[in-house]
């Protein structure tokens, strides 16, 4: 059975997995999110920076974890795209030169593709057609996978800041912090997901497309308007409903509209639990079977590159060129560089 290592480095985290015929031996991850706390966002240069330093030492743990060496592996895969032009370039230069020295396969993948793909990792074969939401810092996509190996067709996207962003932007006004998900998640916890009726947009618009500027706006608003103490709970608790009642609205829409009957969510956001909580309800209500992986394979990891590109090699899709650019506007449409 073949051995895949897989590279991710298309934002702020260098991740090294080892998969084998669907079986994670190893899911290593060094995070550069602590570099970035304190501007409130990341920054593309430091995050390259962290990359390179990060890149030998998380390829060597991957493989002490795994109990393989370099000599075992028989593909390498890495995100070609989408994601930060230096980050992902740093990834992709490293695959190459392992694949180079190696004389391997490698795959230049497609990172959505990837976070769909992560999933057979913990609940098996994807069942196909699926609809696959996608939520992160860096991307908001509902899309239609008929097979992840050879494309996914887009159905709707953000029409500005993705669901993540919104999360650190409304973090970042409470003054809770960088990166705003997991805190708003737990304080939300604590809040009334009713007290303030932020708006939902683009629920009751047609298409797939979602919106979360004017929420991040209407948060602001609705804060600078109180004398008193601002009740941070609930104002996490209704800001966060607002996000999930939309994007959870959309993807069982979607189910229904394209006759599938399976949805899979993953990206940073599929961690949070209000998401999970709201999905789970809205798929059972409709029939549907919801796949989420743990929030561990949600976030950015190179598990998941590993996982699409063992699923590449077993469906034998020929390998990337060895000179395969990191394209950070590689379109969702292509699986494979
Ligand atoms: O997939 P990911 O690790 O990296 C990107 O590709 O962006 O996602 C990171 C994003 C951040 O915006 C973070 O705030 C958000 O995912 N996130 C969450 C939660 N955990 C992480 N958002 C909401 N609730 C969470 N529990
Ligand atoms: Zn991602």
């Amino acid at each position: 059975m073949p051995l895949v290592l897989g590279i991710e480095t298309s934002c702020d985290e260098t991740g090294v997995g080892v998969v084998r015929d669907r079986v994670l031996l190893a899911d290593e991850v060094a995070s550069s999110v602590e570099e970035h706390a304190r501007f409130g966002g990341v920054v593309p240069e430091v995050a390259s920076r962290a990359h390179l330093e990060a890149m030998v030492p998380t390829v060597d743990r991957a493989l002490a974890a795994a109990g393989v060496t370099l000599a075992d592996l028989d593909a390498i895969a890495v995100t070609s795209g989408p994601g930060l032009a230096g980050a992902l370039l740093v990834g992709v230069a490293a695959a190459k030169a392992y694949a180079l020295a190696l004389d391997l396969p490698l795959y230049g993948v497609n990172h959505l593709a990837a976070h769909v793909a992560v999933d057979v990792l913990e609940h098996g074969p994807l069942p196909e057609p699926a609809i696959a939401l996608l939520v992160s810092g860096g991307h908001s996509s509902l899309l239609l996978v008929k097979d992840v190996t050879r494309t996914m067709t887009p159905l709707g996207q953000t029409l500005d800041d993705a669901a993540g962003e919104a999360f650190d932007k409304v973090a970042r006004l409470l003054g809770l912090g960088f990166p705003g998900g997991p805190v708003v998640d737990r304080t939300a916890q604590l809040g009334d997901r009713r007290a303030i009726a932020f708006p939902r947009s683009m629920l009751a618009d047609p298409s797939y497309d979602v919106s979360f500027s004017g929420l991040k706006t209407a948060v602001a608003r609705w804060v600078e308007k109180q004398d008193g103490p601002i009740p941070v709970a609930d104002v996490c608790a209704s800001f966060q409903e607002a996000v999930v009642d939309v994007l959870t609205a959309k993807a069982v829409r979607a189910c229904r509209d394209v006759g599938v009957g399976h949805l899979l969510i993953g990206g940073g956001v599929a961690a949070n639990s209000r998401l999970r909580a709201l999905a789970q309800e809205r798929c059972d209500a409709a029939g549907i079977v919801l796949r989420v992986p743990r929030p561990g394979l949600c976030t950015d990891n190179g598990a998941m590159v590993a996982a699409l590109g063992d699923r590449l090699l077993d469906a034998g899709i020929a390998a990337s060129a060895l000179d395969l650019p990191a394209d950070s506007s590689m379109p969702v449409e292509r699986v494979v560089c």
